[in-house]
């Protein structure tokens, strides 16, 4: 079996995506996609220009006015800027769902992401992606994990980095966006009907790409 997939990979904040979905695409030799990266983006610029976020219109003028485009080697850039790393603070964090809520900025998003995608040998990871984006992707994960665990791994990601952190704080943080996630109007976070849920609390990043390896491993026999 030679063609080559889709995998899509959803779930909440810090339940392992991005990680997991690098090491699988690494080594399938696929693409992968960060689709969080491309909301991340947009709420920075908004920021940048003082746009307020509530104001769908203008936020939507901008996105259109801007190129997010994502390299293979996982740097970001609106226009010729770029914005790797400052997409990630907490400032950002906190305010991306808000403007992820906009359904105008998600549907010129999704559409966008289907074209990334369509070429398949894609690994995308986000909220989305089993739902909406590639309701027809070969594969589809749903990660999670307890919230507890996932604010001790962003709380450590923040100690490693030198960073202060406040564990109890990140805990608020990921509720916080979890539930605009999934409480949205528009695509909002939700696991696949068809999708394989996979509960990483207690699993190492390579147990996990491990796991998803064999479901790829055994769609492709299943086809062949
Ligand atoms: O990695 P982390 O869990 O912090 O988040 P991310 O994947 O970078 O996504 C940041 C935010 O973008 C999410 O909290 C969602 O509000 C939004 N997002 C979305 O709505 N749909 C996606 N497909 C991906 C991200
Ligand atoms: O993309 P998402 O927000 O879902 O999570 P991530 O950024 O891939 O993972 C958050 C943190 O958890 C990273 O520092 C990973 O190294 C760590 N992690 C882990 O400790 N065990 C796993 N099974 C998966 C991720």
């Amino acid at each position: 079996y030679t063609n080559k997939l889709a995998i899509a990979i959803d779930g909440p904040a810090a339940a392992g995506k991005s990680t997991v979905a690098k090491w699988v695409a690494k080594d399938l030799e696929y693409v992968y996609i960060d689709t969080g990266a491309m909301y991340r983006s947009l709420t920075y610029a908004c920021l940048q220009n003082q746009i307020e976020l509530t104001n769908e219109q203008e936020v939507l003028s901008l996105l259109k006015s801007i190129n997010i485009t994502l390299t293979e080697d996982q740097n970001v850039y609106i226009d010729q800027q770029n914005v790797t790393e400052a997409i990630r603070t907490s400032q950002v964090t906190q305010s991306v769902s808000a403007v992820a809520s906009i359904p105008e900025v998600r549907q010129e998003m999704v559409k966008q992401q289907k074209i990334l995608a369509a070429k398949r040998g894609v690994v995308m990871d986000g909220r989305d992606i089993g739902t909406h984006v590639i309701p027809d992707a070969e594969v589809k994960i749903f990660l999670n994990a307890s919230v507890v665990e996932r604010a001790k791994r962003r709380h450590q990601e923040n100690m490693d980095k030198g960073f202060s952190s406040d564990l109890e704080q990140i805990k608020k943080d990921i509720e916080r966006r979890d539930q605009i996630d999934s409480e949205r109007e528009v695509s909002p976070l939700r696991k696949a009907d068809d999708a394989i849920e996979i509960d990483t609390t207690s699993k190492t990043i390579q147990d996990v790409a491990n796991e998803i390896l064999s479901i790829v491993q055994k769609y492709k026999e299943s086809e062949a």
